[in-house]
């Protein structure tokens, strides 16, 4: 008798059309997961108000139960763009928050929602305790992506979805990636093409008397932030840390599993002495280079001069668009971590408007240290 245990089948990756809407819908009411597109990356999706769901989607990412999830809602699920309609979802818990709270919070929903912005406000008793990591607090977003909106429509709950990766690795923005992460786990993956934003959401804790808090940098930046909300935004660093301790914001995190490095400046910047005494593990062997912008040929015709063994140089935009890579900076971090490369080196991200700020953020997570 043989004791091999039994094959768990790959995932299909099913393009996103009403027919494999209604089939995921079903699979969130059995208790299922579902790998998701939204614009910002993919997202590992089950019912918030079912603590099986819940409980897989910790076990599937073998994610720590101390890291809260994020729901999405829906504009079909949420209607007008009030607190009220979060409270009516039995999301939020509207009794603790002063007016000027309330004022704060609506106003980023009207401006941002649907968005990459995560909204973290005082959670509704009814969400599991296990979905917010015990914390009485909630992270609520509406993603823009019309396949995510239409699963939650069609699934007519609030959706936990974390990123679509095993915990702590690089964030999945196309559907092969979360195959890749997770296709040996979970049964359907929705393809909804590449994602547009490419990082995370922006996360923003609102407390009662109504400080504004940004505790992660994401798809919109702190300047838009303080406009619409009339409000400063404080970084974590700048209050008590300890307080705002959520394991998104460990320091180890979207990492590839090469060692990578981050360069003190711009390739083009350095002198030849510069990136021989910067790069001098990589130019021992196989390497991969990731470029903020401006042309990889250029670059990798450089390196190739100064070492024996092969160099691999992606650039995240040659016209030096922030958004462009923003879009493409997981997607390249992968690609150098299945190439032959033993060493990835990145050029930090000086840029701290917009997206720079999340993009920085990424690349240094990316290139901390395990312990
Ligand atoms: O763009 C996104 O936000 C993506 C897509 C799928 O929507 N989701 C995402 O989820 O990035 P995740 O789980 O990979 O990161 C969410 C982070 C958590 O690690 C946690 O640090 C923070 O958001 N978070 C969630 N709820 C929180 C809460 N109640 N208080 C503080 N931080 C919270
Ligand atoms: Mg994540």
């Amino acid at each position: 008798m043989s004791t091999n245990p039994p094959q768990q089948k790959r995932a299909r990756i099913l393009n996103a059309s009403p027919k494999s809407i209604v089939e995921a819908a079903r699979k969130i009411h059995e208790s299922g997961l579902i790998g998701l597109p939204t614009e910002t990356v993919y997202g590992l999706a089950g019912n918030v108000f079912n603590e099986a769901a819940v409980a897989r989607i910790f076990s599937t990412k073998e994610r720590p139960t101390f890291d809260p999830l994020i729901v999405h809602v829906s504009p079909g699920l949420v209607g007008e763009m009030k607190l009220a309609s979060l409270a009516e979802l039995e999301l939020v818990d509207l009794a603790t928050l002063s007016p000027l709270a309330r004022e704060r919070a609506e106003a980023l929903m009207k401006a941002f929602w649907p968005g990459p912005l995560t909204l973290v406000l005082p959670k509704n008793v009814k969400v599991p305790d296990l979905a917010t990591s015990g914390m009485p607090t909630v992270g609520i977003r509406m993603p823009r992506h019309p396949v995510a909106q239409a699963l939650i429509d069609a699934s007519r709950t609030p959706l936990a979805a974390p990123s679509a990766n095993r915990f702590g690795k690089i964030s999945p923005t196309e559907a092969c990636h979360v195959d890749q992460e997770l296709g040996d786990r979970i049964e359907i993956i929705l393809d909804g093409g590449p994602c547009s934003v490419g990082i995370e959401s922006s996360v923003v804790a609102i407390n009662p008397t109504g400080e504004l808090t940004l505790l992660r940098p994401g798809g919109v930046s702190q300047a838009e932030l303080e406009r619409v909300s009339g409000a400063q935004v404080h970084s974590p660093q700048a209050q008590n840390a300890q307080a705002f301790a959520a394991p998104g914001m460990l320091e180890s995190h979207y990492a590839p599993s090469k060692p990578m490095t981050l360069l003190s400046k711009a390739i083009a910047d350095m002198s030849t002495e510069e990136l021989k005494n910067e790069m001098a593990l990589g130019l021992s062997s196989e390497m991969g280079v990731l470029l903020l912008a401006g042309n990889a040929a250029n670059t990798q015709m450089r390196l190739a001069a100064l070492s024996q063994h092969p160099v691999k140089v992606l650039s995240l935009s040659e016209t030096g668009s922030i958004e462009e890579a923003a879009h493409n900076l997981f997607a390249s971090l992968r690609k150098l971590d299945h190439s032959e490369a033993k060493i990835i080196f990145s050029e930090p991200c000086t840029s701290v408007t917009g997206l720079g700020h999340g993009i920085a953020d990424r690349l240094r997570r990316a290139a901390a240290r395990r312990s």
